[in-house]
């Protein structure tokens, strides 16, 4: 199971404000723009909801408020409306007897939305959540009860969902149902939890129920009862846990950059939900003259999107490192700048494009975090929906930056014609195919320990490869370096005779991006290159590869995937590579020395 954005917690218990409050605060590093509680009380249901962090919130909770025995929490990473009280949740319906707090996208919520609001109920968020409460009311009137109406509403909702309900007319009990986003639930002696992981359980209780796919739960003080959205019965089936609170916060992972490698196929699902209304818009924007800017890992993204533009879009958009913009970069006049950026706060891309908005460019911001400075300086915004990144490593937010921009090439290769709409929605189906790619890949990347330990105590290591890979290559050796120290280089392939292959003598280390892409065969001729001077290879091929695999020492096979998506397949290794590296090497990957997760300063 791997988490998602935002908190849920529920709670059947005595004290339950309390409960919730300490169960959100364990909840925090999932998402932390706005928080807010539901309790049943004697006069219906209160909500309380508040924009920042938890400790705020608890610290200004007047004490009236603080009673019940049934209750609901949310902390929450936005993805549709800005991070205010307005869109924190719960979320109610018009009569508010009905308050929901929910963990996922869903899809369709303008459709649910226009219709419900035609047929007169009145919205008071931004949000795609409040389209449940309100569906559920409509089962509620029309005879329903709190579970047959949640499952009702579940029925017209395409998305990803872990939602909580209560209602005032069935105060001894909290529905939950869950599809994709996670959702656990708890058994122990003094109550009965619900929450979107498992540590936030533990204090209370270590026998948890992993709710399963397309599953409602109905829980009472006394017990639960489980079935199928279809109706079908199913036995709750605990689990015993044995972590410690600190394993637990990280999934059970040693750390937290393996955690977030482990998460991105469903990063990358979450990501490619991206409503179209906003790519259409974005890619409108991208007119004539358009750069692409980023830093670090960020700049990585841009440089993999500026070859996907000239390929797939035939539209020659130059990457620039934010931090050479403004040097860089004189005529921007009428141009779209694209600043990409996980944090939405890094000085230098902020920098770059106060600078592109001052020269008269438009901008496109392409961030994790809503409500950001990115966010506010930007004339459109895409959200790439990863959740919190707590290792200081990029790893499931580089995926999503790929994927959104992947997306987003392709919605400009529509807008200016360079491909048809069958073209587009061919690649649309595609790209839904990637994430039980990213899947098989991960599934595997334990492999990589061993050639990790072969070659942790080399001094250097070159990261190659050619045309769409090159991005991939500089990513690997910047993962490898910034958390393992050893030096590492990426650069172009076909580079190393004009000044690099100098260095490269018996043992050198050389790391090839080389998928069965249009750059393989000339890879071939590079790393041939390599090897007459004595160089070990490991090169990240595509399965089955047999020349590949006669040629390099070591080798990581990823499954075979359109061009454009190899860079996606083939990070992934090499974080990994990295990540072992740096642990064979006593290091903590988590918090590499003199880095910061957000570099706040030019
Ligand atoms: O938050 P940003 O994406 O703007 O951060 C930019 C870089 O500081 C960042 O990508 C950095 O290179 C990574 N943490 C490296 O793993």
């Amino acid at each position: 199971m791997v988490p998602s954005v935002c908190g849920i917690f529920g709670c059947l218990c005595d004290d339950a404000p309390r409960v919730l409050i300490e169960g959100l605060k364990r909840l925090e590093y999932r998402g932390y723009d706005s928080v807010g509680i539901a309790l049943i009380g004697s006069g219906g249901i209160k909500v309380i909801k508040e924009k920042g962090r938890i400790d705020d919130f608890a610290a200004g909770l007047p004490n009236s408020a603080l009673a019940g025995k049934v209750g609901l929490g949310h902390t929450r990473w936005a993805t549709h409306g800005a991070p205010c009280r307005e869109n924190a949740h719960p979320h109610t319906d018009c009569s508010g007897r009905i308050a929901v707090v929910h963990n996922g996208v869903i899809e369709n919520f303008m459709e649910l939305k226009e219709g419900l609001v035609k047929r007169g109920h009145v919205f008071s968020s931004r949000t795609d959540t409040e389209v449940i409460p309100h569906l559920m009311e409509e089962g509620i009137r029309q005879g329903l009860g709190l579970k047959e109406a949640a499952v009702s509403a579940s029925r017209r909702i395409k998305g990803s969902m872990a939602v909580a309900a209560i209602s005032a007319s069935e105060p001894d009990r909290i529905v939950c149902i869950r599809r994709e986003s996670p959702l656990i639930i708890g058994i122990g002696y003094n109550g009965v939890y619900c929450s979107s992981d498992i540590p936030a359980l533990l204090p209370y209780t270590n026998e948890v129920i992993v709710v399963p796919e397309e599953t409602v739960v109905v829980m009472r003080r006394d017990g639960i009862s489980m079935e199928t959205l279809g109706g079908s019965p199913l036995e709750p089936k605990p689990t015993k846990i044995d972590w410690d609170m600190g394993m637990a916060m990280k999934g059970g992972y040693p750390h937290f950059m393996m955690k977030e490698i482990s998460e991105q196929p469903l990063a990358l699902s979450n990501t490619l939900k991206i409503q179209r209304a906003f790519l259409e818009r974005a890619a409108e924007l991208i007119g004539g003259k358009a750069y692409l800017t980023g830093s670090g890992t960020s700049y990585h993204a841009c440089l993999t999107a500026s070859y996907l533009f000239s390929k797939i879009a035939k539209a020659d958009i130059r990457a620039v490192h934010s931090s050479e913009f403004q040097d860089a970069v004189a005529d921007l006049k009428g141009s779209t700048v694209i600043g990409v950026s996980q944090s939405g706060e890094t000085a230098d891309t902020l920098s770059a494009l106060k600078y592109a908005k001052m020269m008269g460019a438009r901008v496109v911001g392409i961030t994790n975090t809503l409500g950001s400075s990115i966010t506010t300086s930007s004339d459109i915004y895409i959200c790439t929906q990863s959740g919190p990144e707590i290792g200081v490593a990029a790893t499931k937010t580089f995926l999503t930056q790929l994927a959104a921009l992947d997306q987003l090439v392709f919605a400009h290769a529509l807008a200016r014609g360079a491909i048809s709409k069958e073209e587009y929605a061919g690649a649309t189906a595609q790209l839904e195919r990637l994430p039980a790619a990213v899947q098989s890949v991960v599934d595997r990347v334990g492999d990589l320990k061993g050639v990790a330990m072969k070659y942790s105590r080399r001094k250097d290591a070159y990261f190659l490869a050619r045309g769409i890979n090159v991005a991939t290559a500089l990513e690997g050796a910047l993962k490898l370096k910034e958390i393992s120290y050893m030096h590492a280089e990426g650069y172009p392939a076909g580079e190393s005779k004009h000044g690099p292959i100098s260095l490269v003598e018996e043992g050198f280390l050389c790391v090839f991006v080389a998928p069965s892409d249009s750059a393989r065969g000339r890879v071939i001729g590079n790393m041939m290159e390599m090897k007459a001077r004595g160089a070990e290879i490991f090169s990240i091929i595509t399965n089955g590869d047999r020349e590949l695999i006669a040629i390099s020492d070591e080798y990581f096979e990823v499954p075979e995937v359109p061009e454009y998506a190899y860079p996606i397949v083939c990070t992934i290794p090499l974080q990994a590579f990295a990540y072992f590296v740096a642990v064979a090497r006593g290091y903590d990957p988590d918090r590499p020395r003199n880095l910061a997760k957000s570099v706040t300063v030019l």
